[in-house]
């Protein structure tokens, strides 16, 4: 369940994450941090490359981790920048989240000072492609 229960560990997730991102082009550290829809957390950044295109998102790091063990239902993702802009899932990253999302999904936004935005899935990605437009269950 999205809760307040899980609030703190999911902001440390992602702060920790965060801290651990490889950025030595961008400077711009991310983290994401996952809630399942059966409890477990997963964390991921992002690891920059110097053929610049092979960076991956802090959430795709988190995406692979969950599936990596056995998951593949997203209750809420929080997502950790730095700065006063909101640090909203690149377009890449709204697809990647998309496919394990539900309507009840939740996307956090955070900054230093904790959870900026909360928005759903419909909000952050209206009229999506997902497994349901391949008659795939998902
Ligand atoms: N980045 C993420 O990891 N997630 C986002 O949601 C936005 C952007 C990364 C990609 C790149 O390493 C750096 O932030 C600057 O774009």
């Amino acid at each position: 369940m999205s809760n307040m229960k899980h609030r703190d560990a999911l902001f440390d997730l992602a702060n920790n994450a965060m801290s651990k991102a490889y950025v030595p082009y961008s400077r711009f550290p991310v983290g994401a941090a996952i809630l399942t829809k059966t409890g477990k957390l997963y964390a991921g950044c992002n690891v920059e490359n110097a053929a610049y295109p092979e960076g991956t998102c802090a959430e795709a790091g988190a995406i692979a981790a969950m599936v990596l063990d056995g998951e593949t239902q997203i209750q809420d993702i929080y997502v950790i920048g730095k700065g006063e802009e909101l640090v909203t899932p690149c377009g890449g990253c709204r697809q990647k989240i998309r496919e394990f999302s539900s309507v009840d999904t939740k996307i956090h936004i955070c900054g230093a000072e904790g959870v900026r935005k909360s928005l759903t899935m419909n909000e952050l990605l209206p009229f999506s492609f997902g497994p349901e437009n391949l008659g795939q269950a998902s």
